[in-house]
């Protein structure tokens, strides 16, 4: 531990957050990430809407953060973030800072973690804390041997049971040459998904924005 004053930049981001629809954007390692600048931009064009990345490490293979219009945080924040007691806990603001959290996409390995309460990384811890009475809709994305894997509609019913909501994946030729099941949802799609929860929310602010669809 360091006596260092904590990085600060992380929880006054969050601070200064300007919207009145908090949405976290999830990222994993599937080549969909690729898409996920388009996908935070077209978030923000919605009114009121206030957008944050959480990223695996394997997850910005596919995509620069650069790129993405917000901040994106990683394993790194939250271990820089926290040097004593006193410090947030970076995933625990991050579950208190969104009203949303959208994994897109989610990739097989993630799947698998989260549908067993595994938390080894921010993204996951987030996962693991999070209000289930608020709205966590997932975008699975992967290789179409992978989803037709038994082992994925067991996980994806799993997660649907936690109360989490599938935003389904679709055929298509995927990135690797196979055709099938399997790529994530388009873009504008993912986004109507998202508005239809906010507009859920502004009409019953008190039972919050759960089962939309
Ligand atoms: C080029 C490439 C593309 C990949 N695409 C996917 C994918 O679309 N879906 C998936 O489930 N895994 C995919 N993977 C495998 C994941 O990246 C791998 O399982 C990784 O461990 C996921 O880590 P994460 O869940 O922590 O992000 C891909 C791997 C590579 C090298």
């Amino acid at each position: 531990m360091q006596a260092e004053s904590p990085v600060k930049s992380p929880k006054c981001d969050l601070l200064d957050s300007c919207g009145t629809f908090r949405v976290l954007v999830g990222v994993t390692g599937s080549v969909a990430a690729l898409k996920v600048p388009l996908l935070v931009s077209q978030l923000l064009e919605l009114p009121g809407v206030d957008v944050r990345v959480v990223t695996t490490e394997h997850a910005k293979h596919f995509y620069n953060p650069a790129e993405v219009a917000v901040r994106v945080y990683s394993d790194a924040n939250e271990w820089e973030l926290w040097r004593q007691r006193s410090d947030p806990v970076l995933h625990i603001e991050l579950r208190r800072w969104a009203n949303l959290f959208l994994i897109a996409p989610l990739d097989a390995n993630t799947l698998g973690k989260i549908s067993s309460g595994i938390c080894d990384n921010l993204l996951t811890c987030v996962v693991r804390a999070w209000d289930t009475s608020r709205p966590l809709l997932f975008c699975p994305a992967m290789n179409t041997a992978m989803w037709h894997h038994p082992i994925t509609s067991r996980q994806v019913d799993g997660l649907k049971e936690f109360g989490y909501v599938e935003i389904p994946c679709i055929a298509k030729k995927l990135v690797c040459g196979d055709q099938g099941k399997g790529a994530m949802a388009e873009v504008s799609t993912i986004v109507d998904v998202v508005q239809q929860f906010i507009q859920k929310a502004a009409e019953s602010p008190q039972e919050g924005a759960g089962q939309v669809l």
